[in-house]
């Protein structure tokens, strides 16, 4: 499975593109906000760092508005990956963008029936958005293995990018569902490196090895 970054924030992305864990970024209006930063600057500075798909979001609402848009920002590194939403509209500027070569995320999917319509619209990557359900009382990784049975029945090319990923298990169920990318907040990317018994098993090798009173270096 690939490993995106959801975040808009350069160090965070810096320090994990540095560790050879991302496949990718996502953005989104919210997270540009949060950043603070220049949005074409910032998704630029993203693209430097990172050479696979960095998603750079639309904010038009009407279809012409979302090509327009998708088109300028599609300019700013050949990597830029437009982020349109999934409506009608969106679908109608999914299949002219890639139509003319540039990748597209359809985000805001809440239902296989949106996932099928993204997928024969062309879609690079489907953005079901797993917490987001949880939230409402609903099953997010249920929808995940819907799409992957519709995609599989059917041989799509869109790829399952797993996204409002909240817990590390979230991560753990997306992978054994199938997804193809889950897209995962900094924090919670760092959190899937913890077990409480690899920090005791530490502690009592460190311990042990201070007895010898030996040095590696
Ligand atoms: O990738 C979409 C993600 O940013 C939304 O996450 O936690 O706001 O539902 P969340």
């Amino acid at each position: 499975m690939k490993f995106f970054a959801d975040t808009a924030d350069l160090d965070e992305i810096r320090e994990l593109a540095s560790m050879g864990l991302l496949d990718g970024v996502t953005t989104n209006p919210s997270l540009v906000a949060k950043s603070g930063g220049d949005f074409k600057e910032t998704i630029a500075e993203i693209c430097k760092m990172i050479p696979g798909p960095v998603s750079a979001e639309v904010v038009a609402l009407d279809a012409d508005g979302m090509i327009a848009e998708g088109r300028h920002l599609a300019k700013i590194a050949s990597n830029v990956t437009v982020k349109v939403p999934l409506t009608w509209d969106g679908l109608k500027a999914c299949s002219t963008l890639t139509g003319e070569g540039t990748m597209v995320n359809v985000t805001l999917c809440f239902n296989a029936n949106q996932a099928l319509l993204a997928a024969k619209s062309g879609a690079t990557f489907i953005s079901p958005f797993i917490g987001r359900l949880d939230d409402i009382g609903l099953d997010g990784m249920e929808l995940i293995e819907e799409i992957r049975e519709i995609y599989d029945n059917y041989d799509f090319r869109t790829e399952i990018l797993a996204a409002s990923i909240r817990t590390v298990n979230h991560v753990k169920q997306a992978a054994l569902a199938g997804a193809d990318v889950s897209t995962v907040p900094p924090a919670t990317l760092k959190a899937l490196v913890k077990h409480p018994l690899t920090d005791k098993g530490l502690e009592a090798f460190t311990a042990d090895w201070a007895k010898t009173g030996q040095k590696i270096l």
